[in-house]
């Protein structure tokens, strides 16, 4: 981009542009949000098309929550699931874990998924966390340097239904980012949702600060881009 300014300006003016907006329908915006049902917020806990339980899946039956949200390590975003992971197990196709565990071949709870297997047609999951677009997030980022996904989301693998636990806000944020290292942990460890640390947490929380090279160094583009 040819630029008029100087660097710091550039990235000055949409943060500007952003203030303004926010800044001009915050009170009428407050209002209607706050009235709103939609206002995504701590508690806020949607029903879904299909009642999907995380705590059968992830809790019980104890899958990694990588082998449904499998870019969460190299992607800004989680992914929900395509419906032929569901398939893996509950169309009844015969490939190795499905064998053992084609349970449930007729619920109707499981409707949704046969016909969207044959259809192609996606299932339309309700979005539950949901930053505004000029706030930027990426998942890789705090996962590969040992940031559990239950420093955001809670206990998921106990919830039946997901529900957001964490406020989202900049401030949730900054606050962790100024010291992260309560919630420093061994990369490969990021989806035991359980683990507690054997050694003190602020011990550990210093070593892999220094082994992952956390600076902590965030400024406004870091999450304003
Ligand atoms: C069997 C597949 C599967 C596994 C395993 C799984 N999930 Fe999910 N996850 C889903 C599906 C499907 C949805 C969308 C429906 C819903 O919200 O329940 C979802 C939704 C979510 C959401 C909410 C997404 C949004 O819309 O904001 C979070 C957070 C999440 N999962 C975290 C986890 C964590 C953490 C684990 C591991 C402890 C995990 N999941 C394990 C399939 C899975
Ligand atoms: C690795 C295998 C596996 C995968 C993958 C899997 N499930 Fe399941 N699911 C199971 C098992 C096993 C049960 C039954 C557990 C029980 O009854 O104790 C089950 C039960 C269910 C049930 C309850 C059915 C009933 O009638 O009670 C629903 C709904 C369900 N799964 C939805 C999904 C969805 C949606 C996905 C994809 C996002 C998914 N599952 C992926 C293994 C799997
Ligand atoms: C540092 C906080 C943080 C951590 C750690 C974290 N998440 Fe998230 N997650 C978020 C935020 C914030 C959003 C909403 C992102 C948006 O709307 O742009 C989100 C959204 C999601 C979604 C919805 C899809 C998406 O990417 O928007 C899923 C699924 C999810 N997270 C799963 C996980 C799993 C699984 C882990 C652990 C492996 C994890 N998260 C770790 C904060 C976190
Ligand atoms: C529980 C702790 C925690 C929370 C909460 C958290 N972060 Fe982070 N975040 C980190 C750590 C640790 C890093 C790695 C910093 C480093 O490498 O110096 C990071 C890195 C990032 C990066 C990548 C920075 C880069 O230069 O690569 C972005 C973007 C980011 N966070 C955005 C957010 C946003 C937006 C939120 C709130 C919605 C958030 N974070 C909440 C701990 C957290
Ligand atoms: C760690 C990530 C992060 C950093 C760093 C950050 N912000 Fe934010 N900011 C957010 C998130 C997330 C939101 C959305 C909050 C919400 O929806 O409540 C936000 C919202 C805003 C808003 C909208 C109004 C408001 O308060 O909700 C403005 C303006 C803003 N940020 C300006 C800034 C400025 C200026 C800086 C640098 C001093 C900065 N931000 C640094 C994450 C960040």
């Amino acid at each position: 981009m040819g630029s008029r300014f100087p660097g710091w300006i550039d990235r000055l003016i949409p943060l500007i542009a952003v203030g303004l907006l926010v800044g001009g329908g915050y009170v009428g915006g407050a209002v209607y949000f706050g009235a709103s049902p939609y206002a995504l917020d701590v508690g806020y806990k949607p029903e879904q098309p299909i009642p999907f339980s995380h705590a059968l899946h992830a809790g019980k039956l104890k899958m990694d929550c990588r082998f449904c949200h499998n870019t969460v390590e190299k992607a800004a975003m989680a992914a929900v699931p395509a419906t032929a992971t569901c398939g893996k197990c509950h169309a009844g196709l015969d490939n190795g874990i499905a064998v053992t565990t084609t349970v449930h071949a007729n619920s109707p709870k499981l409707q949704l998924v046969r016909e969207s297997l044959v259809t192609n047609k996606a299932i339309r999951w309700e979005k539950v966390h949901d930053l505004p677009d000029y706030a930027y997030f990426n998942h890789s980022a705090h996962v590969r340097r040992g940031v559990s996904c239950v420093s955001c989301h809670g206990r998921i693998d106990k919830m039946e239904v997901v529900e957001q636990v964490a406020p989202l806000s900049m401030a949730w944020c900054l606050e962790c980012h100024r010291n992260p290292e309560p919630n420093l942990r061994p990369k490969e460890l990021v989806t035991k949702l359980d683990w507690v640390s054997p050694t003190p947490q602020a011990e550990l929380g210093k070593q892999l600060r220094d082994e992952y090279h956390i600076t902590s160094k965030t400024n406004c583009s870091t999450c304003h881009r």
